[in-house]
């Protein structure tokens, strides 16, 4: 007799899992950026359109995907496809999420190295910008240094996924994720106590119409794909752990609300915190690991701040590694009868090896570049411009043409009859974004990624 598929203990178990994929690095690190990059509220304004047209559509088609199938991605695209391509765009997407968990390990291996530096205080000591820059200099050119805390990064994941679904996902998101609330609650608490608040909130709530550019466009799109985990594997193998008798629109909904939330909320931390010392807040990537330090040394209580700050980025990193990591294991469990150890193990210790060149790829191999590019910023660029957004655009034209709206919808109500009863107007809401929005608009902006990067 085979041994019953793993699954949710609970539905809360199921809306903290997602929650914990879909809050991470996105939000806190690339969010706040973006938005003082590209107009502020303006920026914000397009990303919610984003979300509504077309990133919560296609997350919710994939955790329909997963749910009706209960199987992982490439075995659920064939069953509700009914052929071998519709099975490799499944696999693709197994394939996209282990690409992630790469390098996103890698570059979640410098946030836990930049927790040792705070525990150590070794980040509220600088007294000119250009300490400050020495010392992330010297350490991101340290090869051991990067490698070291990705592959810790790698093994804490790796154990709590060698647990099992629900006695290491469920149990550690379940005690992660309010942990994680607490943190930046006491983070934007601390912030808009600051002195100058009240110009980064300014900052943050003026748009500025101009910055909206076709860039801003795909980037806005990007995000709302990244953040949510569509087009990776995750959502289909997260929603094939869960129950069909329960309302899965009842409880994705409170997912998007909470990623989207904690976005904007770590940009009011971030806003506030960066201009209480007068710094500029478009400061790119270097905004974590140059800009807060140097803020953390002026500010009084900057030892536990930094401290604060990276647990709560570290934290967010963790539970998505773990969940982009899942769909490969879940494929190795399902479709070819691996103990779940063994491919926990076989799971982590390539998206180790992949992650080197990533991890190195501000030491030794900073002059390995192809175009001005790093292997980092190209397995990256593969895989948010490329890969991510065919995934999503398989998934909506999955669920909105091939298997059909008709049959999606009937199991989209499962478990929520008297739901769609009281909101009558939800499905035509889906019936519009699965068929048309989604998929027209991801190609569009897809058509315009590709164009404008020759
Ligand atoms: N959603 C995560 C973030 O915002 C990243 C992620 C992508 C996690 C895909 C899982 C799958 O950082």
């Amino acid at each position: 007799m085979t041994k019953a598929r793993e699954s949710w203990g609970s539905k809360l178990g199921f809306i903290l899992a997602v929650a914990g994929s879909a809050i991470g690095l996105a939000n806190i690190w690339r969010f706040p950026y973006m938005v003082g990059s590209y107009g502020g509220a303006a920026f914000i304004i397009l990303y919610l359109l984003c979300l509504l047209l077309i990133g919560f559509p296609a997350f919710m088609a994939e955790t329909l995907i997963g749910r009706t199938a209960q199987m992982s991605p490439g075995a659920a695209f064939r069953k509700l496809g009914g052929n071998r391509t519709w099975e490799n765009m499944g696999k693709m997407t197994i394939v996209t999420g282990f690409i992630v968990s790469s390098f996103y390990s890698a570059v979640a291996g410098w946030i836990l190295g930049y927790l040792v530096e705070a525990l150590l205080g070794r980040l509220t000591g600088f007294e000119t910008t250009d300490q400050v820059t020495a010392h992330y200099t010297a350490l991101m050119q340290h090869p051991l240094w990067g490698v070291s805390f990705h592959l810790l990064f790698i093994l804490l994941c790796g154990a709590v996924l060698y647990l099992g679904v629900r006695a290491g996902i469920e149990r550690c998101s379940k005690w992660m994720m309010p942990l994680l609330f607490i943190v930046l609650f006491y983070l934007v608490i601390t912030g808009l106590m600051m002195p100058n608040a009240g110009a980064g909130l300014r900052f943050l709530l003026t748009p500025d119409w101009t910055a909206i550019t076709p860039t801003a466009v795909v980037l806005a799109l990007g995000q709302a794909f990244f953040t949510l985990s569509v087009g990776q594997g995750t959502l289909v193998t997260y929603g094939s752990y869960f129950s069909p008798k329960e309302n899965l629109v009842q409880s994705c909904f409170p997912i998007v609300l909470m990623d989207t939330c904690v976005s904007l909320l770590s940009a009011v931390a971030v806003f506030t915190i960066v201009f209480s010392v007068g710094m500029e807040p478009n400061s790119g990537p270097g905004l974590i690991f140059q800009t807060l330090p140097w803020v953390f040394s002026q500010v009084s209580g900057g030892y536990f701040l930094a401290i604060m700050f990276f647990v709560l980025v570290l934290l967010a990193a963790l539970t998505s590694e773990i969940s982009v990591l899942e769909p490969v294991i879940a494929y190795l469990v399902d479709e070819h009868g691996w103990k779940r150890k063994r491919a926990v193990l076989a799971a982590a210790s390539g998206a180790f090896l992949l992650g080197v060149p990533s991890a190195l790829s501000y030491s030794v191999l900073r002059n390995f570049t192809l175009w001005d590019k790093t292997f980092l910023d190209w397995i990256e660029l593969l895989a948010s411009s490329l890969l991510i957004p065919l995934g999503g655009l398989f998934a909506v034209l999955l669920v909105g043409w091939k298997w059909g709206f008709v049959n999606a919808f009937v199991s989209l109500k499962s478990g929520s009859d008297a739901f769609f009863k009281r909101y009558p107007w939800l499905e035509n809401y889906f019936w519009f974004c699965f068929k048309f929005s989604a998929p027209i608009l991801i190609v569009i902006v897809f058509l315009h990624a590709i164009y404008s990067s020759f």
